[in-house]
């Protein structure tokens, strides 16, 4: 029995990569808004009893969790065998201690919600930071996947001569990875996060690097004040210009276009979240843990 891939607007591509490479089947299913802006949602494949999986990346995940819901609802009612849940990339990880009292511990929250709704989970890279692993928080199975080596290998082939660089200690798990991978010094800054706009960076003794080239190595480019931030102290440095790595394109408001005015010779991100800067494809990731398990 084929298994059947539901694609939310905007994981075409990466859908129809999945559905190739597990020999699925598209899942057919209408989305829309209502005029009062609620949501509708028909499914319109034959699902029951079988396996189906919902490709839904999560970035601005306020406006897709409900009718993301709404689906597993009718699928339920529609009595499948399985419901799961392909986020490549997973909203709402960040926020995962309170820092002033009264703050939602929303991560939770989250976590609560999507457990309640299906029965398995495959994210790459969630941030997992101040938590060892995503049973803290969610009860279903999750797997969770690694853009590492992929990242490495394209580092590897484009820029042979690099020096690889993560922003802060929760870029470490990543960034050492990479660069065990790809045979290449790293190095980890520390940096201070003073609002959802403004962080502060220390960039030392990286002069010693200046023949090779700075590719700045994280998991998440949100505003991209980070990547900005020590692009900028690279140039005062004298350094290459760098090249950014992010794992997940969130890109937020004009991010983008300041982090190319920043003086970077390239940002490549891989497609967990649908973006021009994709350049790194998690597709094959995906299947081969599928293919595992179908
Ligand atoms: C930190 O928590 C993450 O690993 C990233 O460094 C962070 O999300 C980047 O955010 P922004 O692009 O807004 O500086």
């Amino acid at each position: 029995m084929k298994t059947i891939i539901f694609s939310f607007p905007g994981n075409e591509l990466l859908s129809e990569s999945i559905i190739a490479g597990i020999e699925g089947e598209k899942g057919s299913f209408t989305l829309r808004q209502f005029p009062d802006g609620e949501s509708y949602v028909r499914v319109l494949s034959e699902v029951k009893g079988k396996n189906v999986f919902i490709v839904c990346t999560l970035h601005q995940p306020d406006s897709k969790i409900l009718p993301l819901l709404f689906l597993c609802g009718e699928l339920r009612d529609l009595k499948v065998n399985s419901i799961g849940l392909i986020a490549p990339y997973l909203a709402y990880m960040r926020q995962d201690k309170r820092f002033n009292p009264g703050e939602a511990l929303t991560s939770n929250y989250f976590a609560k919600l999507i457990s309640s709704s299906v029965d398995r989970l495959i994210t790459v890279d969630p941030h997992l930071h101040r938590r060892a692993s995503m049973k803290e928080i969610y009860s279903i199975p999750c797997e969770v996947l690694h853009a590492t080596q992929l990242i490495s290998a394209w580092i590897k082939k484009n820029i042979p001569e690099a020096i690889l660089i993560g922003p802060d200690s929760e870029s470490e798990q990543w960034v050492s990875e990479v660069a065990k991978n790809a045979k290449m010094p790293f190095t980890v800054l520390q940096k201070t996060r003073k609002g959802d706009r403004e962080v502060e960076v220390s960039v030392p003794h990286i002069e010693k690097y200046k023949n090779l080239t700075p590719v700045l190595v994280d998991d998440i480019i949100s505003t991209a004040r980070t990547m900005i931030e020590i692009v900028q102290h690279l140039k005062k440095a004298g350094m290459k210009s760098p090249v950014c790595i992010g794992v997940h394109a969130v890109f937020s408001e004009n991010a983008n276009e300041d982090l190319n005015r920043s003086g970077v010779s390239e940002i490549v991100t891989c497609n967990t979240i649908k973006h021009p800067s994709n350049g790194i494809d998690v597709a094959e990731v995906i299947i081969s843990v599928l293919k595992k398990s179908l």
